[in-house]
C-alpha cells in the first residue's frame, strides 16, 4: 500500500505551465523528498498528489487507482503542512482526533486511535491541553498525530519543520526518521533543508522550473550529480565550479595553469570540486600528495569550531570554499596553496552535462 505513480504530469496557472510534464514512481514505504529552488514546483507537486490542486493533464495512479479526477477525501492521503493549522479552541486529543470524528467514527475507536499516535509521538502528557500551551516541536507533533491516526495510505509533508528553530528541528527530523520506520509508511516529502534531504529521504528528486532534473538516492546525487544544476544544488556548502578548457586528460584554467587529471576532460567547459575535498597546502609543494594546483590568497576565514572555511581568491580563476575539518592557524591575506584529488574533480561539457569520469 502507498504507491504513487505520476505519468506526464503538467500543471498551468493562467496560461503558465509550473508544472511541465512529470513521470515519477514512488514506492511502497518509501521515503522520496522533492528539493530545489523556491518557485520550482515542490508545493504544486505535492498538492497535484493530495488532490489539492488538479492536474491540466497526466495521470495520477494510487496503488494502481486512477485518482486523477478525484477529491483528496477519496485518495486517503494525509498532508501536513509547514503551518499547522491546529483548532485552537479544541485540546490536542479532539485536534488529533478531529477527521475522524467528522468521519462518524465511534467514540471508544477514535480515543484507542488518539492514544496510539500520542504513544508513538511522545504526546501522552498533552492530551488535555491546548494547543497554545504547547512547544513549537508538540504542536508540530500534535499536527503529525492527526495526520497519522487517518491511516493514509501516504503522509505528504510540505516543509513540516521550517517554522522550529534548528534544535527543534534536529529533534524533530530524528523523530521523523523514527516515523518513518516505525510506520514504514510512504511519505513524500518538501525541504529546503539539505541536511533534512541528506538524511531523511530513500530517494531525492531535484526540480527545476516544473521538470525533474535528477532522481537518486543521497550518495547518487552527491557522487554523481547528472549535471551543473544538481552539482551545485546538492552539498552544503555548495560545489566549487570554475570555467577551463578540457584537452585530453589536461585542465586549462582561466589563469593558464595546466593540470593532469589522468581522465577524460575532452570538452570540459566547467569544473567543479566540493568544499570538502579540497585542501590548503604550501604554495609552493610539489609533492604528489599534497601539491599545490592553484594558489591563491585567503579572502575570508570563518570559524566554527568544528570545521574552518577559508574562502580563497584564485586570481583570472574563481573564488573556492575550502573546509577544514576543526581548526585553522590560516588567515585572511595568506597565499596558499589549494590541493585536490583529480578522483574528486566534477567536470561539465558546454550543455552543463556531466562528463562522465
Ligand atoms: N494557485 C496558483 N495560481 C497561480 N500561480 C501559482 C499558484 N500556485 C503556485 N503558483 C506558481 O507556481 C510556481 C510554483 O509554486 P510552488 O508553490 O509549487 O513552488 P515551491 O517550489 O513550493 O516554492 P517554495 O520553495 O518557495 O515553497 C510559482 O511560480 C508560483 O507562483
Ligand atoms: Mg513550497
Amino acid at each position: 500500500m502507498g504507491q504513487i505513480e505520476l505519468k506526464g504530469i503538467r500543471k498551468s496557472f493562467g496560461g503558465i505551465d509550473v508544472i511541465k510534464g512529470i513521470d515519477l514512481q514512488i514506492n511502497e514505504g518509501e521515503l522520496v523528498i522533492f528539493v530545489g529552488p523556491s518557485g520550482c514546483g515542490k508545493s504544486t507537486l505535492l498538492r497535484l498528489i493530495s488532490g489539492l490542486v488538479e492536474a491540466s493533464d497526466g495521470q495520477i495512479l494510487i496503488d494502481g487507482d486512477d485518482v486523477t479526477g478525484k477529491p483528496p477525501a477519496e485518495r486517503e492521503l494525509s498532508m501536513v503542512f509547514q503551518s499547522y493549522a491546529l483548532y485552537p479552541h479544541k485540546s490536542v486529543r479532539e485536534n488529533m482526533g478531529f477527521a475522524l470524528t467528522v468521519a462518524g467514527m465511534p467514540k471508544a475507536e477514535i480515543t484507542q486511535k488518539v492514544d496510539e499516535a500520542a504513544a508513538t509521538l511522545k504526546l501522552e502528557d498533552y492530551l488535555d491541553r491546548k494547543p497554545k500551551a504547547l512547544s513549537g516541536g508538540q504542536r508540530q507533533r500534535v499536527a503529525i498525530g492527526r495526520a497519522i491516526v487517518r491511516e493514509p495510505r501516504a503522509f505528504l509533508f510540505d516543509e513540516p519543520l521550517s517554522n522550529l528553530d534548528a534544535a527543534l528541528r534536529v529533534e524533530m527530523r530524528l523523530e521523523i526518521a523514527r516515523l518513518h520506520q516505525k510506520l514504514g509508511a510512504t511519505m513524500v516529502y518538501v525541504t529546503h533543508d539539505q541536511v533534512e534531504a541528506m538524511t531523511l529521504a530513500d530517494k531525492i528528486v531535484v526540480l527545476q522550473a516544473g521538470q525533474i532534473e535528477q532522481i537518486g538516492t543521497p550518495l547518487d546525487l552527491y557522487r554523481h550529480p547528472g549535471n551543473l544544476f544538481v552539482a551545485q544544488f546538492i552539498g552544503s556548502p555548495k560545489m566549487n565550479v570554475v570555467d577551463c578548457t578540457g584537452t585530453g586528460t589536461a585542465l586549462t584554467f582561466g589563469n593558464g595553469n595546466t593540470s593532469d587529471i589522468a581522465r577524460n576532460a575532452e570538452g570540459a567547459t566547467k569544473m567543479g570540486i566540493r568544499p570538502e575535498h579540497m585542501a590548503l597546502c604550501d604554495a609552493n609543494d610539489t609533492s604528489d600528495a599534497s601539491k599545490a594546483i592553484l594558489t591563491g590568497q585567503i579572502d575570508v576565514m570563518e570559524h566554527l569550531g568544528s570545521d574552518s572555511f577559508a574562502y580563497v581568491n584564485v586570481p583570472d580563476v574563481g573564488l573556492f570554499t575550502v573546509r577544514i575539518v576543526g581548526h585553522s592557524d590560516a588567515k585572511e591575506g595568506d597565499m596558499v596553496g589549494l590541493h585536490f584529488a583529480s578522483g574528486d574533480v566534477h567536470l561539465f561539457d558546454a550543455s552543463e552535462k556531466t562528463i562522465p569520469a
